[in-house]
């Protein structure tokens, strides 16, 4: 039997209510934050996320699904959404419109990571990216969205950490404390932070092999390297924050896990009990050099993105059901096949009248009917025989309170308006 692929899963129509209620929630809240949908692709040039995310990240070295496509082009299914809007905003010349240019999307990213609760190799992510601004109000935006859609859908276990990393120099600065710091230690770790003591020595404090280790503690903060305009847009962005009432923690060991941040960076984590260890349900930062990294003019950029799959999890955790259960308004059958381009011609008129509708496609008889219109939760149950096609009429019965009644085809739509008012 052919099986999905691993870290991979289904999702199955009676629990489907749930992400379609979300889509639609996260949809309206985007309209009162003025963000645009955008849509790019699920893969592109391998480069763009080399280039993008980062040479010495985990993302790019060790979880990309990479492959040639028969015109031999390196391609990758993307493991994160900033780097396509990145590369759409250069290629459609985005940085001609009004500023701040907002765009949101939502859809699949691919990383081969060791499957586990809430880690998935294709998972789903919800995010945001708002170009062209500088201001630290904007950065505390980007941060209320994440926390107002938690508040909105009744979430109430999260912690928001929040960090900087500063600007360029304040990087360069901290760059060259850590390779003095760690230079003496080299022997002492692991093979891929030897690699980037030389490349990227901040991935050095984001390792996963060496991080329990003494000499990570001790290792100098970035926080004491700051100068003065970061650590003044670090403290606005805290202000604004605070004037919002949303409750942070500045957490110094937040350094994230992608190379193309500067000043704030944030993560926001589930704070629920026995949740597991994936419980970071959404991410972002300030990235101010990424538009010009990818090839476009010089522009500051901030964003976020959530994990869908864990955000259901961690709803569930806190019993919040949100799998809207889709009403149907009528069910239709014919007591023969004669009777059937009536019914098809009757339901398909409903239809486009806005009801939901389902007929009968298996031959069932009426003992059978009445059934499975029950089973569906119908509203209203439509019989069609032999006497309602001679005489244009519908039999229609509420299944409520089991009044029948017999109604002109041409007033059905009228008729059904009215009673289900009265619902
Ligand atoms: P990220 O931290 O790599 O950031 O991912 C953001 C969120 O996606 C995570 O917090 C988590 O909820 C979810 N996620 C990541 N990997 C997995 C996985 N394997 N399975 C399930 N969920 C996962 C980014 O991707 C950045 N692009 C965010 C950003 C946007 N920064 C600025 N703009």
């Amino acid at each position: 039997m052919i099986q999905k692929p691993k870290g991979t899963y289904d999702i199955l129509g009676n629990e489907s209510g749930e992400i379609l209620y979300l889509k639609k929630l996260i949809e309206s809240l985007m309209d009162k934050y003025n963000y645009k949908y955008y849509k790019t692709p699920t893969f592109e040039s391998s480069e763009l996320f080399h280039r993008g995310v980062g040479e010495t990240t985990d993302i790019v070295n060790k979880e990309t699904y990479d492959f040639k496509d028969r015109g031999n082009r390196d391609m990758t299914l993307r493991p994160e959404g900033t780097a396509g809007i990145v590369r759409c905003f250069i290629e459609n010349k985005l940085y001609a419109l009004g500023k701040p240019l907002k765009a949101w999307y939502l859809g699949s990213m691919f990383r081969y990571e060791r499957p586990q609760a809430g880690r998935n190799r294709e998972f789903m992510q919800f995010g945001v990216e708002a170009f062209g601004s500088n201001d630290p109000m904007l950065d505390a935006e980007v941060i209320s969205i994440i926390v107002n859609l938690f508040k909105l859908l009744g979430l109430k276990g999260i912690k928001v950490n929040i960090n900087s990393l500063g600007d360029r120099e304040s990087r360069e600065n901290y760059r060259k404390a850590l390779l003095e710091y760690f230079k003496p230690y080299l022997n002492n770790l692991c093979d891929d932070c030897r690699n980037r003591y030389e490349k990227n020595p901040l991935r050095i404090l984001d390792c996963k092999v060496d991080s329990k280790k003494e000499i990570m503690k001790n290792a100098p903060k970035l926080t004491d390297y700051l100068n003065e305009e970061s650590k003044r847009h670090f403290e606005m962005v805290q202000k604004y924050l605070d004037s919002m009432d949303i409750e942070y923690v500045v957490n110094p060991n937040i350094v994230r896990g992608l190379d193309y941040y500067t000043h704030t960076v944030f993560e926001v984590e589930a704070d629920i009990k026995n949740f597991g260890s994936q419980n970071v349900l959404g991410a972002g930062g300030r990235y101010d050099h990424l538009v010009e990294t990818i090839g476009g003019p010089s522009t500051p950029g901030v964003g976020f993105a959530i994990g869908i799959e864990r955000l259901l999890l961690a709803l569930k955790a806190e019993g919040i059901d949100i799998n809207e259960e889709k009403e149907l308004d009528v069910y239709a059958f014919s007591t023969s096949s004669n009777e059937k381009p009536y019914l098809i011609n009757t339901v398909n008129m409903l239809r486009m009248n806005g009801f939901n509708v389902e007929a009968d496609f298996m031959d069932r008889n009426m003992k059978n009917n009445f059934k499975h219109a029950d089973k569906l939760k119908a509203k209203f149950i439509i019989i069609i025989g032999s006497d309602e096609v001679e005489n244009n009429i519908i039999t229609i019965k509420n299944n409520t309170t089991k009044e029948e009644f017999k109604v002109k085809k041409d007033n059905i739509v009228e008729f059904l308006d009215s009673k289900m008012g009265d619902e």
